[in-house]
């Protein structure tokens, strides 16, 4: 695998999986292409662009757009497609979920399509563990059956499974990953850790939603990436990997670990109503992944503490985001209420 096409590489994961790559592969080409939604920014891969102007090219287009998505693969060669391109915020996909089931179901579609016109060696697509939906005990494993419970989710569980049904169908060399909330840099900052920190800086409320006695894998993006590069090189084909940590924590447990890392107060917690359908608890079994030889290098904790610090010490990168109209537009729809009561 050599020209890789990286869809929705300018976003979070994305952004970190391009600078990872080219870095641990020196003879491999990256392709992103991207539609540069709110949530894709090219700063997020402006160092990229400088160190690897060589192996580094960017493409702008919407994974829907089969023309574009044909003549990009026809023109720079394109061997593997890694699909990371999505709608991804779940209080979003429950103000307009419309774009979630284009982006997240039918842009997969268009790729997957594509993938087979082109005969490519590779199809990966980048998932989630709330395709399983909540799971108040145990670990979900790879062949558990699948129960999304928000309109993100589900369009994430559709794709998955139009993912499979081109393997049985075609024979189409796919791999599938799917991973726990990843923290990190270059996180849009509607995401609960990017939130928090930069709203913690500036001395602002958090608003933890219902009881904060939720629970989440917080995994570094770093893991994921490396955990996704181990399926890439090591998975078998037509196969699903879980991607985390193996263990959870509560959000207000997440929420104190960040405050004690910034030095600021937990008095700047506030408990706000809670997200509709809000999911209680995701925990993934990762057995299969380690399996082939791979292991997460942070715990939890050590993620939120190592992210908290980034924001800390990136504020050129989050504030013209925070204070841009369209972030201000979306936090009061979304905040201004709930912080109200
Ligand atoms: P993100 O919102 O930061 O980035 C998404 C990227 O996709 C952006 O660059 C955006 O411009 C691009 N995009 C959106 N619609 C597009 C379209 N129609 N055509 C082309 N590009 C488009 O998301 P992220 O957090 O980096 O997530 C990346 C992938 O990982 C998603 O598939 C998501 O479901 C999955 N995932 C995310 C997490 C997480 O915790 N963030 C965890 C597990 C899986
Ligand atoms: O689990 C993987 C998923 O993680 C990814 O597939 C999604 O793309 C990603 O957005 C994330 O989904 P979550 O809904 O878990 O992440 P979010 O950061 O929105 O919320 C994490 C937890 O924090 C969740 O229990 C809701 C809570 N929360 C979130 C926000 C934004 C709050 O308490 N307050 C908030 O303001």
């Amino acid at each position: 695998m050599r020209h890789i096409m990286v869809t929705g590489g300018a976003g979070f994961i994305g952004s970190n999986f391009v600078r990872y790559m080219l870095h641990a592969y020196p003879e491999y080409v990256l392709l992103v292409y991207d539609k540069l939604t709110y949530a894709g920014r090219l700063e997020n891969l402006e160092d990229v662009a400088k160190s690897y102007a060589d192996r580094y090219v960017f493409v702008k287009g919407d994974i829907c757009d089969k023309d574009l998505v044909e003549e990009t693969i026809r023109t720079h060669q394109i061997d593997t497609i890694i699909n990371f391109a999505a709608e991804t915020h779940v209080d979003r996909s429950l103000m307009a979920p419309g774009s979630f089931i284009q982006t997240d179901v039918y842009g997969t579609y268009v790729l997957l399509e594509a993938a087979r016109e082109f005969d490519l060696e590779r199809y990966h697509q980048i998932s989630t563990d709330e395709v399983y939906g909540q799971v108040l005990e145990g670990h979900s494993r790879e062949d558990d059956p699948l129960a999304p419970r928000s309109p993100y989710a589900a369009s994430k569980a559709s794709g998955d499974l139009m993912v499979l049904a081109y393997h049985e169908s075609w024979g189409l060399p796919v791999t599938i990953t799917r991973g726990s909330n990843n923290i990190g840099p270059y996180q849009y900052p509607e995401k609960v850790v990017a939130l928090f920190a930069t709203n913690a800086i500036d001395d602002a409320p958090l608003p933890v939603y219902g009881d904060g006695q939720q629970m989440r894998d917080y995994q570094h993006v770093l893991d994921h990436c490396t955990g996704i590069d181990a399926v890439l090189h090591k998975g078998g084909l037509g196969e699903i990997y879980n991607v985390g940590t193996g263990s959870e924590m509560t959000n207000i447990a997440m929420t104190k670990i960040l405050l004690a890392t910034l030095g600021k107060p937990e008095s700047l917690i506030r408990y706000v109503e809670d997200r509709p359908g809000h999911d209680r608890r995701y925990a993934l079994d990762v057995s299969k992944l380690r399996a082939l030889g791979w292991d997460n290098a942070y715990a939890c904790d050590v993620a939120i503490e190592k992210t908290a610090r980034w924001y800390a010490q990136n504020e050129a990168w989050w504030r013209p985001i925070k204070s841009g109209e369209l972030y201000q537009t979306y936090y009061a729809k979304q905040y201004a209420q709930r912080l109200e009561a």
